[in-house]
């Protein structure tokens, strides 16, 4: 029996979303399923009338796939239980919410996001006992029981080419050069892009550290003939004594960043040495997908449709031990994952002479 499957992404955009919207849409319609797509996260449906398309393979034919963004839309400021109306009021919208799911005579739901968005979409999605299957994606890898969301990947290349094109100006200058990159609450992308990009420190919020170890380390580098250092650092470290850098918006909106500045002028102080910030923000989410994304995209895709087919829902797909699993959402959401201290990538930048900051 023809199914509609309603899709939006959720939250802050990241590269190789319609990546997953084609692998939605072309395994759907091999099942002779019908897929409409919501813009700007489930916004669109509060509308009148409802912002939303029918997603066909042809749209998917052309370049869509290759490109960073969501032809969605997306918006991670308008919680249907807290929604912030033109007057400035708040008011509870999730029953509209629910109802204009219902008036669409949707079977099913498929939300990409992250964390945040899960976490509010499985609560309206139990209070209007809707069909959902999320699908993960964040830049900051912080999604639990999956080993990797999609984005992450594009991130990591980006910062780790961001790396790459500072060496030679701080080896030119006699420079140390510090990149600050995303990553809300868990250094992943740090950790992974600084071991990529052949950082001599690397700065994650779940290691502490202090200006006077970071010195030791690039005072060593010095010593031994080097003429430049690397510092990657993620937006959510704070100062070793915890003060956080955050810019407040119109609003009251938070974000962090300004780490990075603040510790420039901290390792130019305690190391003498001409010190240079890089900021790399949203440049790391709005890329081509890398083709890991690519492939992340597909399979989660597919497995999000085939999951609906068994009549399965309540469930994130995820990618572990090189496999497409499903997991409860409820378990994905449970808590942040951040780095382990112990984990195989921190014990491999310590074996190649690393520092956190923390000896
Ligand atoms: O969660 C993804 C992320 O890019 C974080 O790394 C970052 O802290 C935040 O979103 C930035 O959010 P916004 O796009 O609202 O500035």
């Amino acid at each position: 029996m023809k199914k509609k499957i309603a899709i939006f992404t959720s939250g802050g955009d990241c590269a190789g979303l319609n990546a997953v919207m084609r692998a939605v849409v072309l395994s759907a319609s091999g099942l002779g399923w019908e897929v409409l797509g919501i813009e700007n996260g489930t916004a669109g449906l509060l509308e009148n009338p409802p912002e939303c398309r029918t997603l066909t393979p042809e749209i998917f034919d052309t370049t869509i796939m290759r490109q960073g963004g969501t032809i969605l839309g997306t918006t991670n400021s308008r919680n249907p239980f807290e929604y912030k109306m033109p007057d400035g009021s708040v008011r509870d919208r999730s029953d509209e919410l629910i109802a204009a799911f219902r008036a669409l005579e949707i079977d099913y739901i498929i939300g990409i996001g992250g964390d945040g968005s899960f976490r509010i979409l499985n609560k309206l999605m139990n209070k209007g006992g809707l069909n959902f299957i999320g699908i993960p994606k964040t830049i900051d890898n912080d999604l639990n029981m999956t080993d990797y969301s999609v984005g992450f990947d594009t991130a990591v290349s980006v910062a780790t080419e961001a790396m790459d094109r500072l060496q030679p100006t701080a080896a030119s200058h006699d420079r140390v050069m510090v990149l600050e990159v995303m990553g809300r609450d868990a250094g992943h992308i740090a950790l992974t892009a600084g071991i990529a990009g052949g950082a001599d420190v690397i700065l994650i919020p779940e290691i502490p550290y202090t200006v006077e170890n970071i010195a030791k380390k690039i005072n060593k580098v010095q010593v031994s003939g080097r003429n430049f250092a690397l510092v990657m650092v993620s937006e959510a470290v704070k100062t070793p004594d915890g003060r956080k850098f955050e810019v407040v918006y119109h609003g009251g909106e938070t974000r962090y960043g300004g780490i990075g500045e603040y510790l420039g002028v901290q390792i130019a102080q305690a190391t003498n040495s001409e010190t240079r910030v890089t900021i790399l923000g949203h440049v790391q989410r709005g890329a081509s997908p890398t083709f890991n994304d690519r492939l992340l995209a597909s399979a989660l895709g597919v497995k999000a449709v085939d999951l609906l087919r068994q009549g399965k829902f309540a469930r994130m797909v995820a990618w572990h031990n090189m496999e497409v699993i499903d997991v409860p959402i409820d378990h994905a959401i449970s808590e942040c994952r951040t780095v382990s201290t112990d984990s195989v990538l921190v014990r491999t930048a310590r074996a190649l002479g690393i520092s956190f900051g923390d000896t």
